[in-house]
């Protein structure tokens, strides 16, 4: 138990359940919601709690990132992330979340070298992509070849030993942009393209998706900051359904690339990293500021499935953060890539606008969210829909492993095994009629 859990002992929450009454400790967070201790109430009181979407529910204790959604603030490791979007550099980021504090110079010199280090694949991987359809999306071939790797590299798959651990984390981080690149080439019909290790890795991301074989892609320093800063506002979000899908599958004792890939499978939904497609495919389609009342009465129509992505979020209710620092961007990379009055980003802030003095969505606190804008960006860059989620997903590495690696370490660790309100049948006898409320 922690120190902070063992000094807040004092307070405690008092549960009455048919009649008798019982206690359970409250945790104070360093900042935000306190938790109580439930962890004894299934063996002090035989009941379960039930919480679907874990709407109420603290499942670890973790140091790394925190997030104030009334406010609109964001933190890694206590730093907010507004400064390190504009201070410090992806592979920084992806230092800090791990270990826990910013690296001196030379710490970072060494620790950006064995990423370098890292970005190549096995020739054999190449092999693995031929098997794919050339038509699939990118994400698939994400998910398995992130899987893939815990066959390649097996030196790096003892979870119980912190060298082999660190090893894993250096190479998920390094090979998903080349991963991400090459899903990219093979999809277009192109041959890979390897990584140039004297780039930044953002720079070499730009520079393995966009040089050919006739043609070598000059980075530009704007677009190559653009896309660090993706990366930085990507990189972590603490609890959420992926980061919580790879703590998940890691409790079991998984190898660190089958965690990763999981968490990859889960980032994939249009409800989480899936929004920034649908959120440009959302603005095609909406195509005119004319339609957007439109649009927005089907939003709000309960009976129509239709939802404005890009806008809400589980944890923000406040403007996200992320989404203000790449409505700015924004402007700069269209500016830089010479499009004028894009048609799609003066869509996108008029559907904002109109939508933040809705009384619907004020009400729900809907607010854009990181995929509002991000899609426009990376389109500007010359990425189709399809690689947006993939760019999330080589960000999110570094989040998903700094969870990994603290899970493992945690001493209090067990296998996630949530538990059930049962709803159907009761004890049958085989071969005899079911009554007619149990027939299928
Ligand atoms: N458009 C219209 N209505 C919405 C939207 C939206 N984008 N988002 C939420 N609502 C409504 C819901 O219908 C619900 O209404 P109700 O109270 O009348 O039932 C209410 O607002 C609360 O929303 P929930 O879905 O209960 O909120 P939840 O926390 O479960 O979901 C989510 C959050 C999934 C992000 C949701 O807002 C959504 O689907 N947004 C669009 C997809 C999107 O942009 N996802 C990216 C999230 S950020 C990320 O993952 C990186």
């Amino acid at each position: 138990m922690s120190d902070r859990k063992q000094n807040n002992k004092k307070n405690f929450a008092s549960l009455t359940i048919f009649d008798k009454t019982y206690n359970f400790p409250i945790y104070n967070s360093i900042e935000g919601e306190p938790v109580i201790d439930i962890s004894k109430l299934h063996s002090e009181a035989g009941v379960f709690t039930y919480d679907p979407g874990f709407t109420s529910t603290a499942s670890c204790e973790s140091k790394i990132t925190f997030i104030d959604g009334n406010r609109g603030i964001l933190r890694y490791r206590g730093y907010d992330i507004e400064e390190l979007a504009q201070k410090s550099d992806f592979i920084e980021v992806v230092n800090l979340l791990i270990y826990g504090d910013l690296p001196n110079k030379n710490q970072l010199k060494k620790y950006k070298r064995l990423i370098s280090r890292h970005t190549l694949l096995h020739e054999q991987i190449i092999n693995f992509f031929q098997g794919f359809r050339r038509d699939a999306h990118p994400m698939a071939m994400m998910v398995g070849v992130m899987g893939a790797l815990s066959s390649f590299y097996q030196d790096s798959l003892d979870i119980n030993d912190a060298h082999q651990r660190q090893e894993a984390t250096r190479r998920i981080v390094a090979k998903s942009s080349t991963i991400g690149a090459m899903a990219y080439k093979y999809s277009i019909g192109q041959s890979f393209v390897s990584p140039k290790n004297d780039l930044t890795f953002s720079e070499n991301f730009l520079h393995m998706c966009f040089s050919n074989t006739a043609e070598d892609y000059k980075v530009s320093p704007v677009l190559a900051k653009a896309m660090d800063t993706i990366f930085i506002l990507h990189a972590d979000h603490e609890q959420n359904a992926s980061t919580s899908t790879v703590r998940l599958a890691g409790s079991s004792g998984a190898n660190p690339f089958a965690c990763i890939a999981a968490g990859v499978s889960s980032l994939w939904g249009p409800a989480h990293g899936g929004a920034n497609q649908a959120a440009l495919e959302m603005l095609e389609e909406i195509g005119s500021s004319k339609n957007i009342s439109k649009y927005l009465k089907k939003a709000k129509n309960k009976k129509d499935n239709f939802k404005l992505m890009g806008f809400g979020h589980r944890v923000y209710k406040n403007y996200d953060p992320r989404a203000k620092i790449l409505k700015n961007i924004c402007q700069k990379v269209l500016n830089h890539v010479g499009i004028k009055n894009d048609p799609i980003l003066k869509l996108a802030v008029n559907l904002e606008k109109i939508a933040l003095k809705d009384k619907y969505f004020i009400e729900k606190k809907l607010y854009p969210n990181v995929d509002f804008y991000s899609g426009i960006i990376l389109r500007a860059m010359g990425f189709p829909p399809e690689m947006f989620t993939v760019i999330f997903a080589i960000a999110r590495t570094a989040g998903w492993t700094a969870h990994w690696t603290e899970m493992i370490e945690d001493p209090i660790q067990k296998i996630g095994r949530p538990r059930q309100l049962y709803s159907g049948n009761k004890a049958l006898k085989y071969g005899i009629k079911r009554s007619k409320k149990n027939t299928r």
